[in-house]
């Protein structure tokens, strides 16, 4: 089950929202690369994709909260911190369960992915959302 962008979860800022749509394709990129047959390295390439572009997208998010003076910043940040945490987490078990030599083509876990899914939207609802009014089309 892919997951889609939709305006609901638009801070009407298009350099983060673009970030946003590509992100959403990574996650859904990791799943395809889940589809038997799993390949351990097309998915660890996928898997690195994802978190290259995160850290990216994280920083500049948080580069821009600093620009507009978003007042939690902070806290921010270590939501951040702790996804990273998190994904490299996701990652090792993912892999773990992905390796074909570990099991005889069983189906691939779907509340794996789920997490994974979370992970991502998640955070944009949970934390992104919040800072639309400074940085969105109508912020200060
Ligand atoms: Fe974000
Ligand atoms: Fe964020």
């Amino acid at each position: 089950m892919t997951i889609e962008w939709r305006q609901a979860i638009s801070l009407d800022n298009e350099e983060v929202d673009s970030d946003h749509k590509y992100l959403i394709r990574l996650v859904n990129t990791v799943e395809e690369s889940l589809e038997y047959p799993r390949k351990r390295e097309t998915i660890t390439v996928t898997l690195d994709l994802l978190r290259d572009y995160a850290n990216t997208h994280f920083k500049r998010e948080e580069r821009l909260m600093e620009q507009v003076g978003y007042p939690g910043l902070a806290e921010h940040k270590n939501h951040h911190q702790n996804l990273l945490k998190k994904l490299s987490e996701l990652e090792k078990k993912i892999l773990e369960k992905a390796d074909p030599e570990n099991f005889d083509n069983e189906p691939f876990p779907e509340h794996l992915m789920e997490l994974l899914r979370h992970w991502l939207i998640g955070h944009i609802i949970g934390a992104d959302l919040r800072m639309k009014p400074w940085v969105g089309k109508n912020g200060t």
